[in-house]
């Protein structure tokens, strides 16, 4: 049978968040040499997506795109080859209009030619923005694009970025998208990060395996927010089962941003093939309970706390929808301490933060040892 594009949520790099337009040849393979070097390509970032102002400014005689002449000399198929020969995915943008939002060439109406270019140069990923769309109605303009991707036989995922304009929730998958934003664009401040979160709840029954909302790229490490913060932006983004792009410069990676990105217990979390998305199941003041159900019969959950103080949250088995047993087996997915409970799952959350546990049932009492059945645990 054939492998589903985007079985689970992608996971990746962009260099809209960091680098904006800023961008060259240069920094796509040193970003692809860093995702190999940090370790983050075997932690599951294996895309290297290249966001707006790769394309020159005009299309050439034949009237295909091609890449900047100053900032990507040696065109996107050799930077391809680079990427895939690191091990990684590389992912282009364009926009569903006649320019995409810096004003450069866009793929409506040259759906079919662009498409071709993309599988031409070995691209794995398309993000298909919304600038410029002449207010044509976007659920064709999509279709049109993916038709065009499928059309070439190239397997490419396909990122709607239709900012949620026209709920494509209700349409992403049937034009064959693999991701759709459902918001406008995040930004590195906690009060846009909580903004965007807000509008995740209710989406959940929308998505699926190979079908995903995407709440936006990640900002964590980017420095507008603590680390907290930031513990608190990956752990709900990864229970929400976002897509996991990483949108900060990983050549000046601190300490603290490569624990919050490398931690594969959240990404286990994100990546569960179930692909069940979590919600937010609890909300007294500034606390918010958010669960997700795992495919091992676990439960992810974040104690998130929006408030300036720490403050006290819990939750319980039961309102985790676990079942009814003797005891839990809980782990701590910031520390990875283990420890057994009869079913409440508590913590002290820090001020701007979340708490993240998983809680298994009938795993306590020392029957099987937590080590056997646990993921794979950094350090
Ligand atoms: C709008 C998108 O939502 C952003 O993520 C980014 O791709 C910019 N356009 C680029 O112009």
């Amino acid at each position: 049978a054939p492998s589903t594009l985007a079985a689970t949520p992608p996971m990746g790099w962009n260099s809209w968040n960091r680098f904006g337009c800023h961008i060259d040849e240069n920094l796509i393979r040193q970003t692809a040499d860093n995702l190999v070097s940090t370790g983050m390509r075997d932690a599951g970032y294996t895309y290297v997506n290249i966001d707006d102002c790769w394309m020159a400014p005009a299309r050439d005689a034949a009237g295909k795109l091609q890449a900047d002449p100053t900032r990507f000399p040696g065109g996107i198929k050799a930077l391809a080859d680079y990427v895939h020969g690191r091990g990684l995915k590389l992912g282009i943008y364009s926009s569903a209009g006649t320019a995409t939002c810096q004003g450069l060439p866009a793929s409506l109406d040259h759906e079919q030619a662009d498409a071709q270019s993309f599988a031409d140069w070995g691209v794995d990923y398309l993000k298909y923005d919304n600038c410029n769309n002449l207010g044509r109605p976007a659920q064709p303009r999509y279709q049109a694009m993916s038709d065009a991707l499928r059309a070439t036989g190239r397997p490419i995922v396909l990122s709607l970025c239709e900012w949620g304009e026209n709920k494509p929730w209700e349409w992403g998958k049937q034009v064959g998208g693999n991701l759709w934003r459902t918001t406008g664009d995040i930004w590195d401040a906690w009060g846009r990060m909580t903004d965007i979160l807000d509008q995740q709840v209710g989406l959940e029954k929308f998505s699926g395996p190979g079908a995903w909302n995407d709440p936006d790229m990640l900002e964590v490490g980017n420095g507008g927010m603590t680390d907290s913060e930031y513990r608190a932006h990956f752990a709900l983004w990864s229970l929400l089962n976002a897509p996991l792009i990483a949108g900060n410069d990983l050549a000046s990676m601190d300490y603290a941003t490569k624990r919050i990105l490398l931690n594969r217990d959240v990404i286990a979390v994100d990546q569960d093939w179930g692909g069940v998305q979590g919600h937010r199941i609890a909300r007294t003041g500034n606390i918010e309970v958010w669960a997700k159900s795992m495919s091992d019969g676990s439960a992810a959950v974040a104690l998130f706390n929006r408030g300036d103080t720490t403050a006290l949250a819990s939750t319980d088995a039961h309102a985790l929808g676990l079942p009814a047993t003797r005891d839990y087996a809980v782990r701590d997915l910031w520390t990875h301490e283990d420890a057994e409970t009869s079913g409440a799952v508590r913590a002290s959350v820090p001020a701007h933060s979340a708490s993240v546990f998983r809680v298994w049932p009938n795993k306590g009492h020392g029957q099987t040892p937590l080590s056997t059945f646990s993921l794979q645990v950094p350090e």
